[in-house]
């Protein structure tokens, strides 16, 4: 069985198969065929792979036609997508179900971005690996931004007082912007709907900010719930406090499947010092904050407003390390060594999950 991938359209930096990934591939039993060219832009040189056991083909179709299953960042131009195998396998870090349709070929596409929340699921799971990443570097990238020093500097000129940072939303993201603001010396603080989150925040040094007298809003699978008009109105209040006491706001509050919650407004954005840094990392799902766009900086009110969309593409080595090795997790798991084929077994509740087409 064959293992394929193609080059990622720019500006995806990322790719799906490293120079690790490959060899364990081999170990597995499966070759592995990359489009000539693959992953240098980011200094992963085809002997590498060579070494450790991939082969390479000119172009993209001729990678697309051979392989049993081609593992992608994106989905795969139409042109590849026309060019698949019958009865072969995608697999994609992001796709909408409606896309699915796009070929009336008949191959499996799977979507890792609808696995669930399970502890046999962990390994594999890109939106955990990506999220991570994305909460370090948005508290690195806003540190860039902010003219002022991070941790509390006792110097002989003076005293320098460390810079307070709010994350709000602390998932994955939000918590690993905790512990990386923490790491540089702020005075760190977060919030969230879910009850759960107080005790992860406090565990990393932050303070918990709560919603008074607020319910649980947390479902079965460990996501958010949407807020009621009431709850807004009391999270409004205490975010109005907070805004003008902190110097950096790092927002992550995100509710699968729905737009993105509108937490800061304007006249919270006008209450916040001038030289201060919002960052929202969920711009690209219309954003907790007004005003923010997609990878843009505007500065209102002396505020620095920052969207991203593919914040991933800032350290793009070591977040295709991590997504190579979701996708590896995700292909053993579909992968039967005694049958020597990827076998689509509909009780796995992976499988089951992340299947959006069906051969
Ligand atoms: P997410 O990316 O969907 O949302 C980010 C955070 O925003 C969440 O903590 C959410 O509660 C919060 N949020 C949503 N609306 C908000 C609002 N109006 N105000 C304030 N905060 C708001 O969530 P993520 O990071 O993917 O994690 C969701 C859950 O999944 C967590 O319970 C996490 O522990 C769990 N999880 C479980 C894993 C496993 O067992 N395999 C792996 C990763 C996460």
């Amino acid at each position: 069985m064959i293992v394929g991938s193609t080059k990622e359209i720019a500006p995806e930096k990322r790719v799906s198969i490293t120079p690790d990934t490959t060899k364990s591939f081999k170990d597995l039993g499966l070759r592995v065929l990359l489009q000539k060219g693959y992953g240098e832009e980011l200094g992963f040189k085809s002997s590498e792979y060579e070494s450790n056991g991939a082969e390479f083909v000119n172009n993209n179709i001729d990678v697309v036609q051979k392989s049993n299953l081609i593992c992608k960042v994106n989905l795969p131009v139409k042109e590849e997508l026309e060019a698949f195998k019958e009865k072969s396998n995608l697999i994609v870090g992001n796709i909408k179900k409606e896309t699915a349709n796009l070929s009336n070929k008949n191959y499996n596409i799977f979507s890792l971005n609808l696995l669930p929340r399970i502890t046999r699921a962990q390994s594999m799971d890109i939106l955990s690996s990506q999220a991570n990443l994305a909460g370090y570097r948005a508290v690195i990238d806003s540190i860039y931004e902010y003219q002022k020093a991070v941790p509390m500097m006792m110097t002989a000129a003076g005293t320098v007082p460390a810079a307070k940072v709010l994350i709000i939303g602390a998932g994955v993201a939000g918590l690993q912007a905790i512990a990386t603001a923490k790491r540089l010396g702020a005075i760190v603080s977060a919030t969230d709907v879910r009850s759960a989150a107080k005790e992860q925040v406090e565990s990393l040094g932050g303070k918990f900010l709560s919603v008074e007298g607020s319910e649980n809003l947390e479902t079965k699978t460990g996501y958010a719930k949407e807020v009621t008009e009431e709850y807004k109105k009391k999270q409004a209040k205490m975010m109005e406090a907070a805004v003008e006491k902190n110097d950096i706001i790092i927002c992550t509050a995100l509710i699968p499947g729905k737009p993105a919650p509108r937490i800061i407004n304007e006249n919270m954005i006008a209450k916040m010092k001038p030289g201060s840094i919002l960052f929202d990392l969920a711009a690209s799902h219309g954003g907790n904050a007004a005003y923010s766009e997609v990878d843009k900086t505007i500065e209102k009110d002396g505020v620095k407003i920052i969207g991203v969309d593919n914040i991933m593409n800032k350290l793009p080595l070591t977040a295709s390390n991590l997504f190579a090795k979701n996708i590896f997790s995700f292909v053993r798991n579909l992968y039967s060594r005694e049958k020597k084929e990827f076998s689509v077994n509909l009780e796995d509740e992976i499988i089951k999950n992340t299947l959006i087409k069906n051969k």
